[in-house]
């Protein structure tokens, strides 16, 4: 599949803060006179936001880690093929709040043991992936209680607890040494426009 945009993915634990940079980001890139589409997962196609209720609602025990795979599985082929490959493809630059690596790390590492069904299933049905990823770290107490202070009604993964948090940074950091070429590290613990910035030197040298 050939695509002449750029994908960029944000990734890290819930209170992480990309989703606010990623918005941010889209802002400044949009202001320049830039094709940007930002988009998130799960969610993102019509299709996956309904998939996405599904997933974020309820309780903890609600979904078994495999069911839970072939779900976001779901979710994620409808989003790429209506939102992300279209726009790739007519040279947009895309910006997911979430993708592949999200699966990896919560239902491979965090949630279960379940890194090569993930990998067999990904191969299967979604093939991509993002050109550039920003992995946000933060201090696994301070994203919990980020995450839960924003009583969203889509708790269910922050509602795993402390402990869930923990696995999901070592998760995430290994997941920088799996994929050194496309994967950054972001400091997520200083101040908002410190990161903004960070950020944007981060994609500068990536953006085509
Ligand atoms: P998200 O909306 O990004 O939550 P937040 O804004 O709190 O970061 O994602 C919802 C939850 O789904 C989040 O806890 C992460 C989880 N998730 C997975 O477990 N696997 C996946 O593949 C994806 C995309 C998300």
């Amino acid at each position: 599949m050939s695509r002449s945009g750029f994908f960029l993915t944000f990734e890290g634990a819930d209170g992480s803060g990309k989703s606010t940079q990623a918005r941010r980001l889209a802002e400044t890139l949009t202001a320049q006179g830039r094709d940007v589409v930002l988009t998130r997962e799960p969610g993102g196609s019509a299709g996956a936001e309904e998939i996405r209720k599904l997933l974020v609602e309820g309780a903890p025990a609600r979904w078994s880690p495999e069911t839970e795979i072939l779900l976001f599985t779901a979710a994620r082929r409808d989003h790429l093929e209506r939102t992300i490959l279209p726009a790739l493809q007519r040279g947009a630059i895309v910006i997911s709040d979430r993708f592949a690596d999200s699966t990896r790390v919560y239902q491979g590492a965090a949630r279960a043991d379940l890194r090569k069904t993930v990998d067999q299933l990904h191969t299967l049905m979604i093939s991509q992936e993002p050109d550039l990823t920003l992995v946000f770290d933060i201090d696994a107490d301070v994203g919990l209680q980020r995450g839960l202070a924003r009583n969203s009604g889509e708790d269910r993964f922050e509602d795993l607890g402390a402990d869930f948090q923990y696995k999901l940074r070592a998760g995430y950091k290994a997941l920088l040494d799996d994929f050194p070429d496309r994967c950054v590290a972001i400091d997520g613990n200083a101040a908002l426009d410190q990161v903004a910035a960070d950020v944007l030197s981060a994609i500068e040298t990536h953006l085509p």
